[in-house]
């Protein structure tokens, strides 16, 4: 064989297989991140349907980026780690970050050009007691006399957290809840009051976190989340609480109203904090939306629709200052709220009514579902 021909036939051998592996390398990794099936044809994408409206975001864990991996990819454009990004995810010792297993979430953000928010930095659950305790080991929040020293060491760490999580992920994260769940349930108090947070450093704990994160990473949007701040018994007090913030020049971009809801629920309610929060000038996102039943005949499911409908419609009304809504979980199958079944899919993933009642809000779920599906 001449020369040249065998260099030819080698160089074809090479790339037929390099090609071979490589599409057999997609293939398989694509059928281990996802045990689904992609959603079948001519089913309405959530992020197109939103796209001049908000982000439309999913809370997602390790196992749910598998588990429901398609319907990440097709229907969401934000992403929140349901666990991963809080307190005990990523500083569970003392000065070891550990940011492996966020990075998983994360970088399936990036990857897929997903938005990410990063929830949370500051919050009373879900925070290892070192943050809290003296060299000695005692809870500083439950002293008598709390000293200049306790103070300094836990605003140290405060600040030293946030440093080094919004350091780390600067670039890849956008939106922060910065402070988690500050306002109290109690009337007669604005802040909470069983919070180490509040305890330790007083009220001035939120802006020594929001002028910490600003200074971490600038180009970061900094939110107060919290939940029932859409309600009347709380709604003024955290009006009050975030005034004072903006009033003293605390870099505060926006207000998360989490939205664990149940059908039913005021969404009258819901319009006027929206109006409320926006007077203020603040961006608002819906961070954890749920809507509970526990009715799941075909008439609770159908009721549930037709909140979520409502609901979406309000925030469809209000989007040029609600510029993210988040549902707090994608299918039943995978729910903080495991007897309320208060997502979009249901148990086996499928869409449920309620999904497609929010495909249109301007007609009713069935009309969506076979004007869609074609049945
Ligand atoms: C919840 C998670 O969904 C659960 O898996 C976990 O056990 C407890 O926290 N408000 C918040 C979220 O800000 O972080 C909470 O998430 C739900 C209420």
């Amino acid at each position: 064989m001449p020369k040249n021909k065998g260099k030819l036939v080698c160089m074809v051998v090479v790339f037929v297989l390099a090609l071979t592996l490589s599409v057999g390398c997609f293939t398989r990794s694509n059928a281990e991140a996802d045990d689904q099936p992609a959603p079948p044809p001519g089913m309405p994408s959530l992020k197109e349907i939103y796209k001049d409206y908000f982000e439309i975001g999913a809370a997602v864990n390790l196992s749910t980026i598998n588990t429901h991996r398609s319907l990440i990819d097709f229907h969401f454009s934000s992403l929140t780690a349901e666990n991963e990004m809080k307190p005990e995810g990523l500083q569970r010792t003392e000065g070891r970050f550990s940011f492996q297993i966020a990075d998983r979430i994360v970088n399936l953000a990036v990857d897929q050009g997903l938005k990410m928010r990063g929830h949370t930095l500051v919050w009373h659950a879900q925070t290892p007691g070192w943050f809290f305790q003296d060299k000695n080991g005692n809870r500083i929040d439950q002293k008598a006399v709390i000293t200049e020293e306790d103070r300094q060491l836990v605003r140290e760490r405060l600040e030293s957290h946030i440093e080094n999580v919004m350091q780390y992920y600067a670039g890849k994260v956008y939106a922060w809840d910065v402070v988690n769940e500050a306002i109290s349930d109690d009337g007669r108090y604005i802040l909470r009051q069983d919070s180490p947070w509040f305890r330790i450093l007083g009220e001035e704990f939120l802006e020594i976190a929001f002028r910490k994160a600003h200074e971490v990473d600038p180009d970061a949007k900094l939110f107060y989340n919290d939940y029932n701040i859409e309600r009347p018994y709380k709604l003024n007090r955290t009006i009050q609480m975030l005034q004072s913030l903006l009033d003293k020049g605390v870099p505060i971009h926006g207000v998360g109203i989490q939205g664990h809801w149940s059908v039913g629920d005021s969404l009258a309610e819901v319009e006027q904090a929206i109006k409320k929060y926006a007077e203020l000038g603040l961006e608002i996102h819906i961070t954890e939306l749920d809507i509970g039943t526990r009715d799941i005949s075909a008439q609770g499911l159908a009721r549930q629709a037709e909140y979520y409908r409502q609901a979406f419609a309000l925030f469809k009304k209000y989007s040029d200052v609600i510029t993210s809504v988040t549902l707090w979980g994608i299918s039943d199958a995978a729910t903080w709220r495991p007897n309320d079944n208060p997502l979009l899919f249901d148990k086996n993933r499928e869409p449920k009514p309620a999904f497609w009642a929010i495909v249109d809000t301007d007609k009713s779920w069935e009309e969506n579902k076979a004007y869609y599906l074609g049945e």
